[in-house]
């Protein structure tokens, strides 16, 4: 049988202490020790945005937001279409509204002071377990399990854990929760995450160069690479739509806001048929409507296929927007839309 040793929190936070990642809504760890203070709200800020989205993504929409709204009381006090406008790009908008309901509960129900522990935060709107242990951990150095993909992965390969996700999930939380140390309960988190995110990557983790090879279980197997193991996926069904872009002469577009509830709630988009497996291509007003073409766009549950129409009226009947402007403000599925339709300069 192969042995290894227990790991241990301090090598990886001396290891991050050298490594860490320089971002911009993180206080880096030599600052955090002169007792530099972090803001629970560029936590909260950054951690909902980082949900399913990439760092190098939510950098340029993190500057954005801090300068429009640098406080929790100037987003609240926003009105809440400017901040879905903002967040057009990003996905998952469901995080939008909820962001700004969270602003707005922050400021009616906590005096525009974030709560400093889980059970407080876990209450907020669009605020999970693990975004309410992700802020108690970074901004209120509080010792709570943060488990995100990354940390699943990295426990899953210290530990040899070969159950297949998401059964392995209690088992990954309790082993993330063992492995919380007292002391810099953020920084740890944060070291997890960037270990996971630079070394200890999905395919091919760079082992050598890691501060935790030796107590490694799944590197001593040689399985570094195989975990954690996973269910296969279910196969995304296809939907099909049709979307109707109506332009005027000077290029502005006909608009529409989406029903609150449901997919893409309460964002800017174009009009559109309903998304099902045979939608009717019933136009929204009469005009001469002609396809340009199709846009594909795949969302969490599935697939989808949008036949594009386009009509040039001298009067839009309703609200519009110019292009390019129009897309900017809208779901990435919608953009694409507009960029068929839009000339190339
Ligand atoms: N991914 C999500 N949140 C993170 C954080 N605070 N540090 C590093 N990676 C992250």
């Amino acid at each position: 049988m192969i042995t290894t040793p227990r790991a241990s929190a301090s090598d990886l936070l001396d290891w991050y202490d050298r490594h860490a990642r320089d971002l911009p809504w993180r206080v880096a760890p030599a600052d955090r020790a002169r007792g530099v203070v972090t803001d629970p709200y560029r936590v909260w800020l950054s951690e909902i945005m980082l949900q399913q989205t990439t760092v190098a993504t939510v950098k340029a929409y993190f500057a954005k937001f801090t300068r429009l709204w640098p406080t929790v009381g100037a987003l609240a006090a926003a009105p809440r279409e400017d901040v879905l406008a903002e967040w057009a790009g990003l996905g998952y908008y469901a995080r939008a509204r909820n962001l700004h309901a969270c602003a707005e509960a922050v400021v009616r129900d906590h005096d525009g002071i974030f709560p400093n522990d889980e059970k407080a935060l876990r209450e907020l709107p669009g605020v999970g377990p693990y975004t309410a242990a992700a802020i108690a951990a970074i901004a209120f150095d509080r010792p709570a399990a943060v488990m995100d993909g990354n940390v699943e992965r990295v426990m899953a390969r210290i530990f040899a854990v070969e159950t297949e996700l998401p059964d392995a999930k209690p088992e990954l939380r309790e082993l993330t929760a063992q492995m919380t140390p007292e002391t810099r309960p953020g920084d740890y988190a944060q070291a997890v995450m960037d270990l996971g995110a630079t070394i200890c990557t999905p395919t091919s983790p760079a082992c050598g160069i890691c501060p935790w090879r030796e107590p490694c279980a799944a590197r001593a197997k040689g399985i570094a690479d195989q975990l954690p193991r996973k269910k296969p996926k279910k196969t995304k069904p296809v939907r099909m739509g049709h979307a109707w872009v109506a332009m005027d002469g000077e290029g502005h577009v006909l608009t529409t806001t989406r029903p609150d509830k449901g997919l893409l709630g309460g964002m800017l988009a174009v009009p559109t048929s309903e998304w099902s497996d045979d939608p009717d291509p019933v136009p929204p007003f009469p005009a001469d409507w002609r396809e340009v073409g199709e846009v594909r766009h795949t969302f969490t549950h599935f697939h989808l296929r949008l036949v594009v129409h386009l009509a040039t009226l001298d009067r839009l009947p309703g609200p519009s927007r110019a292009l390019p402007q129009a897309a900017a403000a809208m779901p990435t599925v919608f953009a694409k839309v507009l960029k068929l339709v839009t000339p190339a300069p």
